[in-house]
């Protein structure tokens, strides 16, 4: 916790560091100390460095108009809009009344130019309101954003970020969990216009692939890629959430979803990139060019190595599918022993789940548990009901009180349509995880359901603040042999679980320190124990826990890690908790605000 505080602290003092003017930018970085220790930044306002409002235009005009001062959507319901360039009169009622009704809807939200969706890492110092007069400041959203058209607007962007050395954030849909996909003081590049999606019937490229493929723009998300494949027929490896992106942060970070019991993660599915590297040159890599390359940018990390501009990934012929949602609910269960005694049995038949091919996706919040759903893919009605019957009959044996929807479809396409839901925009939450392999399920399922609960109540003083999202799947199980840039222990995967904290609105930093603490070492500590021989996945999991390089992607680590500093030196992008340039240099502050990719190693 002292550690944690001290980052939060740490992040007051950059902005009065900022607020009060760096005099000096060694090789276009600025120092900065921390700690006492010394520490070389990127550039931001209020350094001598930042960009001219000449410099600023000519950008303008390169990216055809398509660049704006970051005004977060909120701002329409204050009077004024306090932002690092100066004070703006902001308040819109009609405006407002818009942003007000969409708030909770996802879609609208990546819509939006640089709005997130999970608003923890934006700071959240300007909300929707009745109250004009409220403050509304930026936070950690990025003062700048181009809102790219062209590919040519993208490199535009990134030449000017490498030359002005800015930070630089690229930004699809804003849905990451940990922030990435905004940066305190950044400039921000917004792929999402790039919505192509071209349909490949026999792909003759490199990488001893024949079959259909699609190549799919850097803005496509879930929902419209499947409707899309799936009216030629076809079907791909998306994540669950429908407005998820696919370019970025799915593939970039590994990426599971329904059909990865079949067919493996998001990252294997890609055969070949359209990339601009952080120089600025245009590039296709793919088995045969750059390979190295090509596989660290299937997992690896997202914002890491290059940007993504297109993928060309594998499609599969549709299928039936038939789906099964299951619910426990406490609104029946007064005896919450009983309650729990029903989630251990559901979980302790994860294994068979997987082995026969399932893929499922269950929720515990105060109150309910809901599988919604349950996926089985190629089997009939009566082959996904057989699957479930050994749980159900312990279920019913055991007198849990439970309620089972089973259903075929035509396709895939019909049943994700039907049975997966936008989630809420808008939470204010930190989000951890651990993914448990079959070992670990086999030999400590109670002790997994036990940490479950610790995640749900994790201190006295915390009862019902958590909750916990399950995704049942193997990547394994059709695919032995991974050629991505993912932990190789998702092959041995059963249940990837995310541990939810609701934040208070408003927190101060004292608590949002604490809550963190929680999560890393009390939350995300009981998960780890449970599962002594899993790991992580970068997306869906704690930024700031220990070990994170080993957590996320064990023995590859270092391959990644030299794959960075040969194509990014000098960490003109940044994500935090990928693959840095040179190991050792960062502490955790830094790294939460973009500050150790130094190119003097003596400022470490
Ligand atoms: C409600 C919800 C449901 C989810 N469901 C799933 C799921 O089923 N399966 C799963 O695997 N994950 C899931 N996730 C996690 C998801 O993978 C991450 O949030 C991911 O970062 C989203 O990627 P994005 O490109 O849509 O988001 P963005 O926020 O736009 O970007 C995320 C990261 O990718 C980088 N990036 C974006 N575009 C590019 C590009 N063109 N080139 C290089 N870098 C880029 C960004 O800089 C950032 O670091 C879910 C998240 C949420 C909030
Ligand atoms: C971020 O939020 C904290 C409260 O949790 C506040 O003290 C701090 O000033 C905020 N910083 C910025 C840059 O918005
Ligand atoms: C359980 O909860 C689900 C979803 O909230 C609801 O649809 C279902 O009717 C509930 N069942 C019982 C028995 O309360
Ligand atoms: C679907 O099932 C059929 C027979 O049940 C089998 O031959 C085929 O290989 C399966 N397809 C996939 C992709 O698993
Ligand atoms: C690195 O920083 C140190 C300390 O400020 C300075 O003396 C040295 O000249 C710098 N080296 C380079 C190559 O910039």
């Amino acid at each position: 916790m002292a550690r944690l505080s001290s980052i939060l602290a740490s992040a007051l003092l950059l902005v009065q560091a900022v607020q009060a003017g760096a005099s000096k930018c060694p090789s276009g970085l600025v120092p900065r100390e921390w700690e006492g220790r010394q520490y070389g930044c990127k550039c931001y306002v209020g350094d001598s460095c930042w960009p001219k409002a000449k410099a600023w235009n000519q950008l303008k005009t390169t990216v055809e108009g398509n660049l704006q001062v970051h005004v977060p959507p909120e701002a329409a319901c204050h009077n004024t809009f306090e932002g690092p360039l100066g004070t703006l009169n902001t308040f819109d009622a009609d405006k407002c009344a818009e942003v007000t009704a969409n708030y909770g809807d996802e879609q609208w939200s990546t819509d939006q130019p640089a709005l997130n969706l999970w608003k923890y890492f934006t700071n959240n110092t300007c909300t929707v309101t009745e109250n004009p007069s409220e403050p509304c400041t930026l936070g950690y959203y990025g003062v700048y954003v181009i809102t790219a058209k062209k590919h040519a607007h993208i490199k535009a962007g990134v030449d000017f970020a490498r030359t002005h050395n800015l930070r630089l954030i690229i930004r699809n849909t804003g849905h990451d969990f940990i922030g990435r996909s905004t940066g305190w003081g950044a400039l921000i590049i917004n792929t999402h216009s790039f919505q192509d999606i071209d349909i490949i019937t026999s792909f003759s490229g490199p990488g001893n692939y024949d079959g259909p493929a699609v190549k799919i723009g850097a803005g496509v998300q879930g929902r419209q890629l499947v409707r899309t494949v799936a009216a030629q027929g076809l079907a791909v490896v998306t994540g669950e959430c429908p407005t998820v992106g696919i370019t970025g942060g799915l593939i970039g970070g590994g990426g599971h979803g329904p059909l990865t019991t079949l067919y493996g993660m998001a990252a294997d599915q890609v055969l070949e990139f359209d990339i601009l590297t952080v120089n600025g040159e245009y590039k296709t890599v793919n088995a045969d060019n750059e390979p190295e390359l090509f596989w660290a940018l299937k997992g690896g990390g997202p914002s890491t190595y290059a940007v993504v501009l297109s993928a060309t990934i594998r499609a599969f012929p549709e299928l039936i599918a038939s789906g099964a949602d299951l619910f426990i609910n406490t609104t029946v269960i007064s005896d919450e022993a009983v309650f729990w005694e029903g989630v251990r049995i559901f979980h302790k038949w994860s294994n068979h789940f997987v082995d026969s091919g399932l893929y499922a996706y269950f929720e515990i919040f105060p109150g309910t548990f809901r599988t919604k759903p349950f996926v089985a893919i190629n089997q009939t009605v009566d082959q996904l009901e057989a699957i479930l019957a050994p749980m159900i009959a312990e279920l019913e044996e055991a007198a849990i009180p439970h309620e089972v929807q089973l259903r075929q479809y035509e396709t895939f396409h019909d049943l994700y349509i039907d049975r997966f839901e936008d989630e809420g925009a808008g939470a204010f939450a930190l989000t951890g995880g651990w993914l448990f392999t079959h070992k670990d399920v086999e030999d400590h399922n109670d002790a997994i359901v036990e940490a479950f609960q610790t995640v749900i109540s994790p201190r006295p003083d915390l009862v019902y603040q958590g909750g916990i999202i399950g995704h049942l799947f193997d990547a394994g199980h059709n695919h032995p042999v991974p050629n991505s840039a993912t932990h190789p222990l998702w092959r041995k995967g059963t249940d990837f679980t995310i541990a939810i904290l609701s934040v208070p609105q408003g927190a101060s930093l004292e608590v949002k320190a604490d809550l963190q603490d929680v999560l890393t070492n009390v939350q995300d500590a009981a998960l780890r124990a449970a599962g002594p021989n899993g790991f992580t996945y970068v997306n869906e999991a704690d930024p700031f826990q220990p070990n994170w390089q080993d957590h996320f992607w064990g023995d590859i680590y270092p391959e990644l890690r030299a794959l960075k500093k040969k194509w990014d030196p000098r960490g003109v992008l940044y994500a935090v908790s990928t693959p840095e340039p040179r190991s050792g240099r960062s502490s955790s502050t830094a790294r939460a605000f973009a500050c150790a990719l130094i190119k003097n190693k003596s400022y470490t």
